[in-house]
């Protein structure tokens, strides 16, 4: 316990100079803390840019690989990918999440290709898939069919595995989907693809510029996440998704969005002992970039702080739509 009082204690000696801040300095930031999410679409030499999204593009392949060389030299080590898949592909029953030539499919085997030791991390969810929009299969009344989806998502998730993914990320918050998913690995002998499960994934209204670069905002309509995604008024239910997940053979767990939500992944890093891994959200990020833009504050202070306070918490990675250009200047 402290029990030294002034002027014994003067809190301001350690913060005078910048090499005795950077001493005392409790968190540090590191380039390979950070993964970067990519948007991949159908075509060549496409760079397309998401009006809410600033700074973010849609990338064909071809333009990934240079991407994704980038990422490389900046030291992020992994990279999470999230396919813009043409309306005339996309159906009830999602088939073409299983094709094995797929964008992902295809995205995967090309990054790897050319970049052997980048990690891959695939979104295994049918949102971009299906017409409805949805995570999973639905019914007439646009209800989620919990097991039909989780069998669909098993086989989503073995086609990743398949095409070389290192890691893949259920985000989709059906029931019993990791189980299933790592059965159907160790089946296949894909006993080493790890599984980063969205283990507390809120219904937010912060994903909505990821969906406007899904084109999927239109295909929801009015209807809403809310029948799987978690309330955001809870703690203790992340609690109970992370050790399920963990049960049923997750390798690390995600909180998701990141900032509003730092109580959820500092209980789970204290409670839970296994790696927790934060999303800062397409939200997240417009907010900064469209805050400094109006001039509330430098872009890259605002960036740094977010992603410092993210990892305070105890976020061990995080996904960040900053992450090249954090890293840039993280490298300097
Ligand atoms: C889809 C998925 C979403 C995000 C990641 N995977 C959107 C959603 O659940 O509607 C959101 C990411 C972001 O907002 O940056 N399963």
């Amino acid at each position: 316990m402290v029990n030294s009082r002034y002027p014994a204690t003067r809190m301001r000696r350690t913060r005078q100079h910048d090499f005795s801040r950077a001493l005392v300095q409790e968190t540090k930031l590191h380039s390979d803390d950070l993964i970067l999410p990519l948007f991949v679409c159908e075509g060549k030499n496409i760079k397309e840019t998401i009006t809410t999204l600033p700074g973010v593009y849609r990338y064909s392949i071809d333009n990934i690989l240079q991407v994704a060389a980038l990422a490389h030299s900046l030291n992020i080590r992994a990279l999470a990918l999230f396919p813009i898949i043409d309306s005339n592909k996309k159906s009830a029953m999602a088939e073409e999440a299983l094709n094995p030539n797929g964008l992902i499919q295809s995205s995967i085997k090309a990054i790897k290709d050319k970049l052997p030791d980048m990690g891959i991390i695939t979104d295994v969810a049918l949102d971009p898939y299906t017409l409805s929009g949805h995570d999973g299969i639905v019914d007439t009344n646009n209800y989620c069919l919990n097991d039909e989806t989780v069998a669909i998502l098993a086989q989503q998730a073995l086609s990743h595995a398949q095409a070389g993914a290192d890691i893949v990320a259920p985000s989709d918050m059906m029931d019993g989907r990791v189980a299933q998913i790592r059965q159907t690995l160790e089946d296949a002998s894909y006993s080493n693809t790890l599984i980063l499960a969205y283990a507390a994934k809120y219904a937010s209204c912060m994903y909505g510029p990821f969906r406007d670069a899904l084109a999927t905002t239109g295909q929801l309509g009015s209807s809403n996440k809310g029948q799987y995604q978690m309330d955001f008024a809870n703690q203790n239910e992340a609690i109970h998704e992370v050790l399920l997940d963990l049960q049923e053979g997750a390798d690390i767990v995600m909180v998701k969005p990141g900032l509003p939500y730092l109580d959820v992944i500092y209980r789970i890093n204290q409670e839970c002992k296994i790696p927790v891994f934060a999303y800062q959200v397409s939200g997240e990020y417009a907010m900064l970039q469209f805050a400094a833009q109006n001039g509330c504050f430098a872009l890259e202070d605002a960036m740094l702080e977010s992603l410092v306070c993210l990892k305070r918490a105890g976020a061990r990675a995080i996904f960040s739509y900053f992450a090249l250009d954090a890293a840039k200047i993280l490298l300097k």
